[in-house]
Parts: structure tokens; C-alpha cells; sequence
């Protein structure tokens, strides 16, 4: 048996959008930082005399969706490997997935990374971002971990779709106060939202133009540490991620009062002098960016339209554990 951990991630440039959807390629490029407090733990064991793949995700066995999305990637390992045994896989997630709180990223890190071990293949890092964006495009960024560019890649093949770290967890210590604004799954996931933006959204091609230039600004902030340019070029992608969403047809819409309430909270606490920022994924809670002396101002601050609040540090790469 192997066991691997993962943590999730959140793209302060965002990734919406595919170039290629058979082997999930990104439209464009992304980057992250992976969030210590949000941990998936995956086990994966070869199990020759099962039929099929059996699937235990947070104590219960897996819906048949979420089963089959395993299955399918542990063929992309089991072709590789030259095996067809079936597996045992049992993963827990440390945050409340009813939430809606992004796993795919974290789970399909620790899955790729532990299935990899499990069927004895040897692949490199930049080998285990590109199997691991098979599963979900961020899951490719949960691989390096800490600060993570993802590339968008040229080949048509995906191996130069990849994520690497541009710097460790401990380059910049800032806290993502997560701040969750509604309980239950969300109403359309990030896979499917995306790819109706990509069918019916006038936006997408001006949103997919504007990736790189954010690329361009965001990566030497987070090298630099330059707290303000991070937090326009954050905020500037998320809210042209969540514009070309927003006129797709139907549009995608993933606010609720809250996520504009505190949008407006976050913003006007910038304005008076508290280092802050916010990005919002593909459902409606607040992702607050602020040093660790801020974290106490943004509780308050969000208090009274929250249900919970997770507060993260900086996260590193996925890792095999002892089993
Ligand atoms: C809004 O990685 O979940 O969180 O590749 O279809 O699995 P698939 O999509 P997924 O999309 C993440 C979208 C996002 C932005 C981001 O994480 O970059």
C-alpha cells in the first residue's frame, strides 16, 4: 500500500478554460499558492483478485461518478504500467468537502502521486503534474506545491502542460483566510461551468488574451513579495475569470450576497490601509489573501456573513507518507 498527501491550492491567476478536453489541457497558464490547512491523504492499494476498483472517499464508498473518474484515471497509470489489476482506494480530505471547497485539486495530487508508487512507475515531477492535470487541471499545480506556475504548454501531447514551483511555502508567509459563505455542493462544477463559458461566452477569447500579461505582473510580485501588485493582479483575474462565466449562455454565476458583500468589505479595507485582498473560484466563497497580522482584522471584518472560516498558511508539494 502507498500513502500520499496533497494539499489544495488557489490560483491567484486563474485557470477557465481548456485548449484540449480529452486530455485537459489549459487554455492558458495559472498560478498558485497551496493552501497548508487543506490536506487530502490518499491510500492506494493493488488489489489483483477484485474485479473492479473499489473507491472509499471521507468513510463511504464513492457515487458512481466520482468512482468512475477515479477509475478512469488509474487506467492512464495502469496503461503506463503494463497492469490490470484493480485497486483499493481510500481517501479523506481534512476540510468539509459539502462545503464545496475545491478536493479535485488535492485529491487527484494525492491520487496520481500514490497510484504512481503503488503501480511502480517512475516519473519525474514535471511527469507526476502532467499525469496528475489528467484528473483536474489544478490538480497539476498541487503537485510542486508552494508558489506554482502552471504552463499552458505547446505540444499537442500535453507533457509540456505542467506546473512547477517558482518558489517554496516558506518564500512568502501569507495566510488565505477562507472565508465560506454557504454550505452544500455547488450548482455547476468548475469542469462543466468553464466549458459552457468556452461554448457560449462572448468573453472567453478576451478573458484567454488577458492570462498572460497576469502571468507577466503576477510572477515577479510573488518573487519580489510585492504585496500590492499581487493583489491587483489577483482580484483584476478573478473578476474577468468570474465575467466571462457570468455571460455565458446561460450564464455561470457563482455569487451569492455574501461573496459581493464582502467583496466590497475586502476593498474597502484595502482603502484604508489594511493589506488585503480577495480571489473567488468556482463557487460563491471568499478567498482572502492578507499577512498573518491581518487575519484577526478579516475575521471580524467578515464576521457576521460567514458560516466557518479557514485560515491557511502556505503549503508545500505533495508527499509519500509511511504507510
Ligand atoms: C476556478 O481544476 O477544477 O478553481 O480541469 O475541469 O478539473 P478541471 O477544472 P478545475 O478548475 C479550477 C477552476 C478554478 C480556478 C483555478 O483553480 O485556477
Amino acid at each position: 500500500m502507498t500513502v500520499a498527501t496533497a494539499h489544495s491550492n488557489i490560483a491567484l491567476v486563474k485557470y477557465w478554460g481548456k485548449r484540449d478536453t480529452a486530455l485537459n489541457l489549459p487554455g492558458a497558464g495559472s498560478l498558485s499558492m497551496a493552501l497548508a490547512a487543506l490536506t487530502t491523504r490518499t491510500e492506494v492499494r493493488r488489489a489483483p483478485a477484485r474485479e473492479s476498483d473499489h473507491v472509499v472517499l471521507d468513510g463511504s464508498p464513492a457515487s458512481g461518478a466520482a468512482s468512475q473518474r477515479v477509475s478512469r484515471f488509474l487506467d492512464l497509470i495502469r496503461v503506463a504500467a503494463g497492469s490490470d489489476d484493480a485497486a483499493e482506494v481510500v481517501t479523506t480530505n481534512d476540510f468539509p468537502t459539502a462545503a464545496g471547497l475545491a478536493s479535485s485539486a488535492s485529491g487527484f495530487a494525492a491520487l496520481a502521486l500514490a497510484a504512481v508508487d503503488a503501480y511502480g512507475l517512475d516519473l519525474s515531477p514535471d511527469e507526476l503534474s502532467v499525469l496528475a492535470r489528467r484528473g483536474s487541471g489544478s490538480a497539476a499545480r498541487s503537485i510542486p506545491g508552494g508558489w506554482a506556475l502552471m504552463h499552458a504548454g505547446e505540444a499537442s501531447d500535453g507533457r509540456d502542460a505542467f506546473a512547477r514551483q517558482i518558489a517554496p511555502a516558506e518564500h512568502w508567509d501569507l495566510r488565505c483566510v477562507v472565508l465560506i459563505t454557504a454550505t452544500g455542493a455547488k450548482d455547476v462544477g468548475s469542469t462543466a461551468g468553464m466549458n459552457r463559458t468556452m461554448m457560449s461566452s462572448p468573453y472567453y477569447p478576451a478573458w484567454i488574451e488577458t492570462v498572460d500579461v497576469d502571468l507577466a505582473d503576477a510572477e515577479p510580485a510573488v518573487m519580489a513579495r510585492d504585496f500590492e501588485l499581487l493583489a491587483t493582479v489577483a482580484e483584476r483575474s478573478c473578476l474577468r475569470m468570474h465575467a466571462s462565466a457570468i455571460a455565458a449562455d446561460p450564464g455561470v454565476l457563482y455569487w451569492n450576497g455574501q461573496t459581493v458583500e464582502l467583496i466590497h468589505r475586502v476593498r474597502s479595507a484595502r482603502a484604508s490601509g489594511i493589506p488585503v485582498f480577495f480571489t473567488i473560484d468556482a463557487g460563491p466563497h471568499v478567498k482572502v489573501f492578507c499577512e498573518p497580522s491581518a487575519v484577526p482584522a478579516v475575521r471580524d471584518m467578515a464576521a457576521d456573513e460567514v458560516k466557518d472560516v479557514i485560515v491557511s498558511a502556505p503549503g508545500g508539494p505533495a508527499r509519500i507518507e509511511d504507510a
